[in-house]
């Protein structure tokens, strides 16, 4: 068995998304936005947010692995599963549970310009920059945590702990 510590609550974590879900608000207004949820992780995140945001949504989901059963990031990006609604000629927010050293996020970024996206805005519940290789904007962004392996609210160490409520520290 792992050890796991708690981290942030899961009512400070509500209450955050709440306060990005209305940014969100301010900043689309009425304009339609697509959300990109990146699987596995911010399912959760994801169902939270999107509840918390009052202009027009799409949703749809993409999954793509960079890291395997191991806890360093291997930098190659596969897509696994793809979008299944255009996102041609649309502001798309790109949902992720954690940016660590960056580089799953902007190939996804890429990936929808690729795509024809208009704009592209990243959005992450948490954010560990102490590991960063590659520079991102982040547009809207939770938490910024030291560089420990996190789990719970969605995150996984060996597809397990996603069901936590709370963002624990897990050793390993
Ligand atoms: P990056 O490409 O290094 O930024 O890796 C991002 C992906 O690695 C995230 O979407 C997570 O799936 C995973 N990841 C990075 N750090 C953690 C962590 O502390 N716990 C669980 N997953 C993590
Ligand atoms: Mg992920």
């Amino acid at each position: 068995m792992n050890n796991v510590e708690k981290l942030i609550s899961e009512q400070e974590i509500l209450k955050k998304v709440e306060e990005i879900g209305k940014k969100i608000t301010d900043d689309f207004k009425d304009e339609s936005v697509t959300i990109v949820s990146v699987l596995k992780g911010s399912f959760i995140f994801t169902a939270d947010l999107v509840r918390f945001i009052k202009s027009p949504v799409e949703i749809a989901f993409i999954a793509a692995s960079s890291y395997g059963a191991s806890t360093v990031s291997s930098g190659e990006l596969k897509i696994r599963y793809d979008i299944d609604i255009p996102v041609k000629g649309q502001t798309v927010i790109l949902v992720e549970d954690i940016v660590d050293t960056g580089l799953t996020i902007s190939r996804l970024k890429e990936y929808l310009y690729e795509l024809g996206a208009k704009d592209v805005k990243i959005c992450t519940i948490f954010d560990k920059p102490d590991r960063r290789e590659k520079q991102v904007t982040i547009d809207y962004c939770g938490f910024v945590i030291p560089n420990e392996f996190v789990v719970g609210y969605g995150l996984d160490y060996n597809n397990k702990y996603r069901n936590l409520r709370n963002l624990c520290k897990i050793t390993i």
